[in-house]
């Protein structure tokens, strides 16, 4: 069963909790003359997702998906949305629209260089390209200027059911969900790179006020802070010298 929370004005956070996996998938649509979804979802999940959708507005109008990356839970169901919603076009990344948009959407997509922007009504947004942030060549995050919400897609993962949203510290969660992480198939989540530190700064001069988190706990509060210090919690995880290929070692020897 899905949840919907209006974590910030005109955005509603539609929630899906799968105990299988004790995680929740965040879907974050924002309400405007062109309606935007951020995170198309899973296609088994698409039928839930569009019922919530149904709460808040007609899904046909829906002009604009967007997502960080290329994977299920990000734009499974986007060609479930493109069909339903006659007008809409997927809103990615230049790399995206080169590798995975360009065959895979059945519309083209709208490709978000910096520095233009995207104008829906009331709201604008600039999509900032993160390759490898939080994975994924094509990864990048969307920033709404007008609210200044950062739709920041993996970054900040907290695995439970988590409250909405919180202005009390995700860090922790997110530091041990991934150490849960470590010790299972979902090993490295993120690739620790000489960019990412450089990356995580831009994001926090945008000075956003709302983190619109795809699992766990969307953030309200210093959201500049925590984005400057989740660089610390990657570098520990992942940031160690040798760290990737300790890690695979064993597995390429055999
Ligand atoms: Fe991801
Ligand atoms: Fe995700």
């Amino acid at each position: 069963m899905y949840k919907v929370s209006e974590i910030a004005p005109d955005v509603y956070r539609i929630s899906v909790f799968v105990k299988e996996y004790n995680l929740q998938f965040n879907h974050f649509l924002i309400r405007d003359e062109e309606p935007l979804l951020y995170h198309a979802g899973m296609r088994l999940m698409f039928p839930e997702v569009l019922a919530a959708v149904r709460e808040l507005l007609d899904p046909a109008s829906i002009r604009w998906i967007g997502f960080s990356h290329f994977e299920m839970d990000e734009c499974g169901a986007l060609n479930e949305w493109l069909q339903i919603a006659p007008q809409a076009q997927a809103v990615c990344s230049d790399i995206c629209g080169i590798i995975n948009m360009a065959d895979y959407a059945i519309r083209p997509a709208r490709l978000l260089p910096a520095p233009e922007r995207l104008q829906t009504g009331k709201y604008a947004y600039r999509l900032i390209a993160t390759p490898h942030v939080p994975h994924g060549w094509d990864a990048s995050v969307l920033f709404e200027e007008t609210n200044k919400t950062l739709l920041c897609s993996d970054l900040f993962h907290q695995n439970g059911n988590c409250a909405a949203i919180t202005d009390h510290d995700i860090l922790g969660a997110h530091r041990q969900s991934m150490l849960e992480y470590e010790k299972g198939p979902l090993l490295e989540y993120t690739p620790y790179s000489p960019n990412t530190a450089k990356l995580l700064q831009t994001l926090a001069e945008l000075q956003p006020k709302t983190l619109a988190v795809m699992h766990g706990s969307s953030f309200m509060g210093n959201c500049a802070q925590a984005l400057l210090d989740l660089d610390g919690v990657m570098k520990e995880l992942w940031g160690q010298p040798g760290y990737s290929t300790l890690k695979a070692g064993p597995q390429l020897v055999a």
